[in-house]
């Protein structure tokens, strides 16, 4: 598998495997057939309550544990110092293990230097392995950036054919903050899965529109960790690093960029107003 390294040197896959939208009764199943299929990382958070079941398919597999790259994410609820502390080590019981590879905070709002504060002391622990941050934008990145002692490892944002984030890697690459996508096959909205410049480059390598997309993330650097319970479909994803696309190819997905969110904008305060309903 190949693999990039982060910041304090640690090898991450480049390729993954999320939990997003897998109901906790489904996960474990789920989570053992991407460990099957050959996936050896595994994006969780404390918010899709499926935690146990990946820990329970993680113990099951038989898969040493060093072999495998565990992500999650600390809620919001769990903001603040002394309730993050103590959320990391409920995720620890939860995944049934001592220590998670990286562990980020999932949104950029409410007390997030405080919880991260104990991602930080945490991290010094040797419970958590890397640390980062999930959907902090340039504007709230750079400042969290720039006010930390540890810089965010890893920033998970919104990136696929349609929200393309080249400048807010480039932001992220200014702190050697490593960028990961999350809905890299755009939850399938905008027909993406019949999208025709997808479709033809796919024609070109006998290659799905899923396979593209992601090969395509994977070659401008950024880690993707693409979610399905369909197991020809776990395997389709993760089998993406077998052909290269031309530069031709990357110009003409370029263009495909609307340069903004198919789901909600972050600085829109009636989504603000939304979170806080969360907390
Ligand atoms: N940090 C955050 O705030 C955040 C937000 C969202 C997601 N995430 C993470 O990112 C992961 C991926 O994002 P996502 O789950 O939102 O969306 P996604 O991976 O872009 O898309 C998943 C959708 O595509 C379908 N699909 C998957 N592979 C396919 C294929 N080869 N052909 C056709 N359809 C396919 C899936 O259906 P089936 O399952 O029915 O196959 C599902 O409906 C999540 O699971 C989660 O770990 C993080």
């Amino acid at each position: 598998m190949e693999t990039v390294k982060l910041s304090n040197g640690i090898e991450m896959p480049i390729v993954g495997y999320g939990v997003y939208q897998v109901d906790p009764a489904e996960c474990e199943r789920c989570v053992s057939d991407a460990l099957k299929v050959g996936y050896r990382m595994i994006d969780t958070a404390q918010a899709y309550y499926n935690e146990e079941g990946v820990g329970a398919a993680i113990a099951k597999s038989g898969i040493p544990r060093k072999d495998i790259f565990l992500v999650s994410k600390v809620w919001i609820s769990n903001y603040g110092y002394e309730k993050a502390k103590a959320s990391i080590d409920e995720s620890l019981r939860k995944l049934n293990t001592d220590y998670i590879d990286l562990m980020l905070l999932h949104q950029p709002f409410c007390d997030r230097y405080g919880a991260y504060r104990a991602l930080e002391e945490a991290y010094k622990e040797g419970k958590l392995r890397a640390i980062g941050v999930s959907n902090f934008y340039p504007d709230h990145f750079i400042d969290f950036a720039n006010n930390v002692e540890i810089k965010p490892m890893v920033n998970q944002v919104e990136t696929h054919v349609f929200n393309q984030q080249v400048q807010a890697q480039k932001y992220m690459e200014e702190f050697d903050t490593q960028i990961m996508s999350w809905g890299p096959l755009a939850e399938g909205r905008n027909n993406f899965f019949t999208n025709p410049v997808l479709e033809e480059i796919g024609n070109k390598y006998g290659k799905s529109v899923a396979q593209v997309a992601l090969r395509w993330l994977t070659q401008r650097g950024v880690i993707i960790i693409p979610k399905s319970v369909h197991v020809e479909r776990m395997e389709q994803n993760l089998n993406i690093l077998d052909f290269t696309l031309s530069d031709e190819d990357m110009a003409a997905i370029a263009k495909l960029d609307t340069g903004k969110s198919l789901f909600f904008d972050h600085h829109d305060p009636e989504i603000v107003k939304f979170f806080m309903t969360l907390r």
